[in-house]
């Protein structure tokens, strides 16, 4: 057995264990208002209805031309949606909605300092701002069509302004999450070739102003030794006209938008008319391999289906206040907090900071406030609210009517507080599972027609067509009790196209395991390879269990172990780096980080800290290992192979099975040894 197979192995009889849980139903109240309540949606989408039934997502939005060809595959497997299409996000997420909502707010903005005043932001004002930005991103910062910018931020509400910014003038939007590191960003501005950077000063997390500027100095820095020259960095102030970083601006480099924005008043940019396959962002992800990939979505496709799920799944309406508590940098933000929403007219919440700041009983004082109904986070925070203040949602006076799930599997106890403290019993959960590369929802209930089961993300989308394939490519049917690997096997309009810059790579890792023939122009012979291993129970709903890749899902937030790794061997003193996740109560799971150093170097408590900061500088915070192990040496196959399934079970206190066959058996028990001290 690889050694692949068997961390495979060991997450499917995780789920083995877990018992079917009962369905629970929606109540009365919420499909009364629902936007989809009819089942045969179901057959509409089905795969004889593919790929017609999509016209009805497409038919969402405002086209400037009408698409003539539904899907082209003629250059399989990079799919091309609703071609001869034209159309701009930011008409559709923005100046479609003001002839009749023009004085309804767009964006709550809440800043963590709860002392501060919330910001109502009009869709009027947001029209307003968006051109503005607009203008000086094409006369000032020279941006063009097909041009991509790098965004460097927090959670505000200037980043889904530069965002739709971007998009009216059809540049390509590249956001890097605010809790990366200045490296990190560097490595996205390279890849994209990125002329303008986008940032923000500095932002509250857990009561502290962080110094987010100095992460712009290093990014451009680091870029440019590797060749890519950033012309301009635009600074927003978290305070206008006040600093709120000690880092110097650079002059004739460095300009602080709200300044710049000044001479801009009053400008409108007419939404530049683009093809409906061009792209619209790109969102980098951890893969396999230590570079990160640019997962390229497109305009019309993507757009299309985050408004069609928003609307059916999410069950927003635009009188609703939706508050999705992810960050903008993932996709989650870009496609369920920003495109999704605006799209639909509906009210927005972004909450700058940590969920409990200053206690946890924060989220449910926002959501009182603003008459939050619709609510969506992650299982790490429910873990950790449910941890920290079980009792705090019954204090405030709420309701929601919707919830959702995402990001990792979620346990049926944390599911079940969800559903009776946080939703009070009153509120209906989708647990959705999906990935940055396919831009929205694959498997969820739909909350007015399907029920929910916990620890289920229950079953596919309409339209969505999964199979579970294992390693020889056999089905693995409803009920079978067996784990494989979940593929769709049709394309879908919110897919990604490519990988920016890295067809050979996007085609490799996502179709080149089960594809049936590679020169086929057919979408039937392509499957797409998610990465995640699940089972689908009798009822057909799905149970995701985990990465059959190298990612470990630290609080819902993808990294590679690869990237982590090498990190770990830019400290001079370390010869190999091994990292595997441990479980943890609260985050899912935790990096652990093993090292064996080079010939002649002592192991110290201060190379251990020195190894931790170095991801923390590589990476960012997120990436911090639970522990640094400095180990004799690794356990090796007899090829030399470094056994990390092993070392995971070290880590997770299981039974390490046969280690027998290694190069050096002795060493398992030599750590164990160390790990009990
Ligand atoms: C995992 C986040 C179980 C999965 C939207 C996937 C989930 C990876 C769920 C993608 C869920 C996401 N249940 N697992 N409801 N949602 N995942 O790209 O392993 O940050 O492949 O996208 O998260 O993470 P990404």
């Amino acid at each position: 057995m690889t050694e692949k197979d068997t961390t495979q192995t060991s997450e499917s009889e995780i789920a083995v264990h877990w018992q079917e849980e009962d369905y629970f139903y929606p109540s009365m109240r919420f499909i009364a208002q629902a936007n989809m309540t009819d089942p045969t949606i179901y057959d509409r989408f089905s795969l004889e209805n593919f790929p017609n039934c999509y016209k009805e997502y497409a038919d969402m939005l405002d086209w400037d031309a009408y698409w003539h060809t539904l899907l082209d595959t003629s250059d399989a497997p990079c799919w091309k949606w609703f071609v001869g299409g034209r159309l701009n996000a930011s008409h559709n997420c923005i100046d479609r909605h003001l002839a009749k909502n023009k004085n309804k707010t767009a964006i709550h903005f809440v800043p963590e300092l709860e002392e501060e005043k919330i910001e109502h932001i009009t869709y009027q004002e947001l029209f307003v701002r968006v051109n503005e930005l607009a203008a000086l991103l094409r006369d000032f910062a020279g941006l063009k069509p097909g041009d991509r910018a790098t965004l460097h931020m927090p959670m505000s509400a200037e980043l889904p302004i530069a965002m739709l910014a971007c998009a009216r003038l059809g540049v390509i939007h590249s956001e890097v999450f605010g809790g990366f590191s200045g490296r990190a960003c560097a490595d996205r501005i390279i890849d994209s070739q990125s002329k303008i950077l986008i940032t923000m000063d500095g932002y509250y997390r857990s009561g502290t102003l962080l110094d987010h500027k100095k992460n712009a100095d290093v990014a451009v820095e680091l870029a440019l030794k590797e060749g890519q020259k950033v012309d301009k960095v635009l600074v927003w102030q978290r305070y206008p006209g006040k600093a709120s970083s000690p880092t110097p601006m650079v002059a004739g480099r460095d300009y602080f938008i709200n300044e710049e924005l000044k001479k801009y008043r009053g400008q409108r940019i007419q939404p530049v008319s683009m093809p409906a396959e061009a792209p619209l962002f790109l969102m980098y992800t951890s893969g396999t391999t230590g570079k990160p990939k640019g997962c390229q979505h497109s305009i019309g496709g993507y757009l299309a289906y985050v408004t069609g799920t928003s609307k059916y799944v999410q069950d927003i309406h635009p009188e609703d206040v939706y508050w999705c508590m992810a960050d903008i940098g993932w996709i989650t933000g870009h496609s369920y907090i920003v495109y999704g929403p605006l799209s639909l007219g509906a009210s927005t919440v972004i909450y700058e900071g940590v969920p409990n700041y200053p206690d946890a009983g924060r989220p449910w004082r926002i959501a009182q406030e603003l008459d939050v109904n619709i609510f969506h986070t992650a299982p790490t925070a429910i873990r950790a609210l449910r941890k920290i203040g079980p009792d705090e949602p019954a204090k405030y006076d709420y309701h929601f009517k919707h919830m959702t799930t995402v990001g990792e599997p979620i346990e049926p106890e944390v599911w079940k507080w969800y559903y009776k403290e946080v939703g009070k019993g009153e509120a209906i959960i989708v647990d959705t599972w999906w990935q940055t590369e396919t831009g929205g929802f694959l498997c969820s209930t739909l909350p007015a027609i399907t029920p929910m089961k916990p620890g289920s993300a229950g079953p596919a989308l309409p339209g969505i067509h999964p199979i579970i394939l294992d390693e020889d490519g056999n089905e693995l049917p409803a009920g079978s009790g067996k784990a494989g690997n979940i593929c769709i096997r049709n394309p879908w309009p919110g897919a990604f196209q490519t990988i920016w810059g890295d067809r050979d790579r996007y085609v490799q890792n996502y179709y080149a395991r089960y594809c049936k023939d590679p020169k086929s122009k057919r979408w039937q012979d392509w499957p797409y390879l998610t990465g995640d291993a699940a089972v689908q129970s009798q009822d057909g709903y799905y149970r995701i269990l985990g990465r059959i890749d190298d990612v470990i899902n630290v609080s819902g937030h993808r990294l590679g172990t690869k990237e982590i790794e090498s990190a770990a061997l830019t400290v001079s003193e370390v010869a190999e780096a091994a990292v595997v996740p441990v479980a943890h109560d609260i985050k899912g799971k935790e990096p652990d980080l093993y090292i064996a150093l080079k010939p002649g170097v002592n192991a110290h408590p201060d190379l251990e800290k020195r190894i931790s900061d170095a991801v923390c500088n590589e990476i960012g915070k997120i990436a911090k290992p639970r522990k640094v192990w400095i180990v004799k040496d690794m356990p090796k196959t007899r090829s030399g192979k470094i056994m990390r399934r092993v070392l995971a079970a070290i880590s997770n206190k299981r039974d390490v099975g046969d280690v027998t066959t290694l190069a050096n058996p002795n060493i398992v028990e030599e750590i164990q040894a160390m790990m009990r001290k």
